[in-house]
């Protein structure tokens, strides 16, 4: 239903290099993910190349798609810079790929978390975290623990990064606060 090479052909088309190893490495945790967690593997992997594909849009492509879906104009804030490629993505997915509302849902949340995360939403957050030639030194557990319990995976990541925000006097967003109390409950 979905042809991985028609995306991979895009998302090379509009990344830079660097960004489309990033992306296969991504489609590639995804996919063996999926494959271990009973997911559906086909999927996981398209999502994971997917999910950057808007990262290197310009101020005015950005634009462009609030315009033409008259979303709301603050994405464009200065503030909303790092995060309004998963929003644009999402987008664009569906209108060039016809993407599920499911597929796109996990490209709109890879870089934030939320407190409602479904699997695929999960599996796509944590394989852009450990799909990376480099891996940072605070991300090198985070596979292994990924096999053994996706959530547990998840709070980690949470935690600390929360650490790090709270160190420079910020914190978590509110959705993601929430899942990490949800998760620390269970
Ligand atoms: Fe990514």
């Amino acid at each position: 239903m979905y042809d991985i090479e028609v995306v991979k052909n895009k998302v090379k088309e509009l990344v830079n290099e660097k960004r489309y190893e990033h992306s296969l490495l991504t489609a590639k945790e995804a996919k063996e993910l999926a494959l271990h967690l009973g997911y559906d593997a086909n999927i996981a992997e398209i999502v994971g190349m997917a999910h950057d594909i808007a990262k290197d849009f310009s101020d005015e492509e950005n634009e462009k798609w609030v315009n033409k879906y008259n979303l709301d104009k603050s994405l464009l804030d200065e503030s909303y810079r790092k995060m309004i490629h998963a929003d644009i993505g999402a987008i664009v997915c569906k209108e060039w790929f016809n993407f599920s509302d499911e597929m796109c849902n996990a490209i709109k949340y890879h870089t934030v978390a939320n407190e409602e995360m479904s699997l695929l939403d999960v599996i796509i957050f944590i394989a852009d975290k450990i799909g990376r030639v480099d891996i940072p030194e605070d991300l090198k557990d985070l596979k292994s623990i990924a096999y053994q319990d996706l959530d547990k995976a998840m709070a980690l990541f949470l935690e600390r990064e929360q650490v790090m925000l709270q160190s420079k006097g910020r914190d978590l967003l509110p959705g993601a606060k929430k899942l990490l109390e949800r998760l620390g409950e269970e």
